[in-house]
């Protein structure tokens, strides 16, 4: 081999090694991005679930707040943080199981749901406890869901 070919394939290599650290840091980078949101939601919902237990005196202003940045959380466009091998079989890091790439519509439905018991939430949130209390089980529930079907045990 010429050393001019040597040095390209030693180029090429490098090339290979640096795409797959690159891929790497951001298969990451989404997964931090995906959790960050997903943390929102439960800063959240929590709010509104110490209100529904009473562990929070309920304040209806606080409450609809609450809501309504659940509102905007669930508008994100999160297409981008879910790429092809970022599931807890490909890589360390993550809680998501590979079952939620080969269920996208399924997936989507469940994000829809939520979007619906947001909504819900959001019509009841300020107007007294006890119909945050009433809308309370849809939301706990949406999220739920699809951490049974999508979401692996915390280890
Ligand atoms: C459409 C599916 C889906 C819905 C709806 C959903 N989640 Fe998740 N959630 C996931 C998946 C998948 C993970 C694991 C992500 C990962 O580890 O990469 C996750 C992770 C989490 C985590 C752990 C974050 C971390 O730091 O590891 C929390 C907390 C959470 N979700 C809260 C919520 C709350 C609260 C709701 C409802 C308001 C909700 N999620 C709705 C799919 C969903």
């Amino acid at each position: 081999m010429k050393t001019s070919a040597i040095l390209s394939a030693v180029s090429l290599a490098a090339t290979l090694v640096a795409g797959t650290a690159f891929a790497d840091d951001s298969r990451h980078a989404a997964v931090k991005a995906r959790t960050a949101i997903m943390g929102l939601y439960a800063n959240n919902l929590g709010q509104l679930g110490a209100m529904a237990k009473g562990e929070a005196d309920y304040n209806a202003e606080a409450a609809t707040k609450a809501a309504n940045n659940l509102a905007l959380l669930v508008q994100l466009d999160q297409s981008t943080l879910w790429p092809q091998g970022s599931d807890n079989g490909a890589m360390d890091g993550t809680r998501a199981l590979p079952d939620l790439w080969q269920n996208f519509p399924d997936v989507m439905a469940k994000g829809e749901a939520l979007g619906k018991a947001v909504t819900t939430m959001q019509g009841a949130a300020g107007t007294d406890l006890a119909s945050l209390q009433a809308a309370m089980g849809g939301l706990g529930g949406a999220c739920s869901a699809c951490h049974k079907a999508y979401r692996a045990p915390e280890n």
